[in-house]
């Protein structure tokens, strides 16, 4: 993908939710990372930008976050307008006030919602009553806003996204529904690798399949890590047992060995393959401490750019 000036494109996405990536169009993808590295260029050379002046999110958190938690706050502040925290046990909504009226209440008050759940249906349904903007946070099933960072860390450290193949290798869970829509939507290879019995659902395959057809992506599938690694631009892994399967971190841990992105492993890829992953990270779990902590990872650059796609995401939904 080479980058052009595509803000019209995003002047569409104002006043839209972003419940799955499945609600932008490839172009609308591509332009939101392509504005995010201008943003990250402009806040490096030291340029505000405060065009959100005076507007406010709400961050309703169900689950922990770091990442995310800050990436929103500090972005909404950079762009000159405020945040507010919201956990659930704090809100009546914790207490059984109706989903329908909690979403028509904070509409009335903020201009956006970031909400971080289990449940997509329940995103889903508080994007149905709220007149402001929702965007998905994470949930068991989707979390689109860490894949419009991955594009961006794998464009800025790898180039034009259509020529790169990423392989993923670990569990087949939310952060890779998302970067199946993501590697999609702007043309990638995409090998996912995971363990039997731990595939991505067949919808979001499908999906992305259908997405594929359009932009010359190859989404594939290998059981076998050693495979599905091989000339790879990129590794990136996630943590075998996500937020709500902490009862299952043990069987987990047995039916995932072999999975482990480790030195062995990295060096099956180019040589100068990167590795990703969209933390937090468990070191001698699903990565190596060598390779977390290589000369290989840029799972800090990775994380900083969360800041800077959302940025984006915020600037094209609330502007
Ligand atoms: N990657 C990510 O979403 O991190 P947090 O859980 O810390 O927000
Ligand atoms: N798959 C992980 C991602 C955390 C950012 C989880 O849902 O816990």
């Amino acid at each position: 993908m080479s980058f052009v000036h595509l803000d019209t494109t995003l002047e569409a996405l104002k006043g839209k939710d972003c419940l799955t990536l499945t609600d932008f169009t490839s172009e609308q993808i591509e332009a939101l990372v392509e504005l995010a590295v201008r943003l990250k260029k402009q806040q490096k050379a030291g340029v505000q930008n405060i065009s959100l002046q005076g507007k406010v999110l709400a961050l309703w958190f169900d689950k922990a976050s770091t990442r995310t938690r800050i990436s929103f706050s500090v972005g909404m502040a950079q762009l000159g307008g405020h945040f507010l925290e919201l956990p659930t046990q704090s809100l009546q909504y914790g207490r059984g006030e109706s989903l329908e009226d909690t979403a028509r209440t904070l509409s009335g008050y903020v201009d956006g919602i970031m909400i971080r759940t289990f449940s997509q249906e329940l995103v889903e349904e508080l994007a149905k009553y709220a007149t402001v903007p929702v965007i998905n946070g994470l949930t068991d099933l989707f979390h689109p806003c860490q894949t419009l960072a991955d594009l961006q860390t794998l464009y800025e450290h790898k180039g034009d996204l259509n020529k790169l193949h990423v392989a993923y290798v670990g569990d087949g869970n939310n952060v890779v529904h998302s970067l199946m829509h993501g590697a999609a939507a702007v043309g990638m290879k995409l090998t996912v690798s995971t363990p039997k019995g731990y595939e991505p659902l067949s919808k979001v395959w499908d999906e992305a399949m259908a997405i594929a057809k359009e932009t010359g992506a190859e989404i594939q599938f290998d059981h076998d890590p050693k495979k599905a690694v091989k000339g790879a631009d990129a590794i990136y892994t996630d943590v075998w047992a996500s937020m709500g399967q902490e009862d299952e971190k043990e069987k987990r841990s047995k039916d995932f060995a072999g999975y482990q992105v480790n030195e062995e492993l990295l060096q099956l890829a180019k040589s100068d393959a990167i590795f990703m992953h969209c933390l937090p990270a468990y070191r001698g779990l699903e990565v190596s401490a060598g390779v977390l902590d290589g000369p290989q990872s840029v799972v800090f650059p990775q994380a900083e750019t969360r800041l800077h796609a959302q940025k984006a995401l915020l600037l094209s939904l609330l502007g």
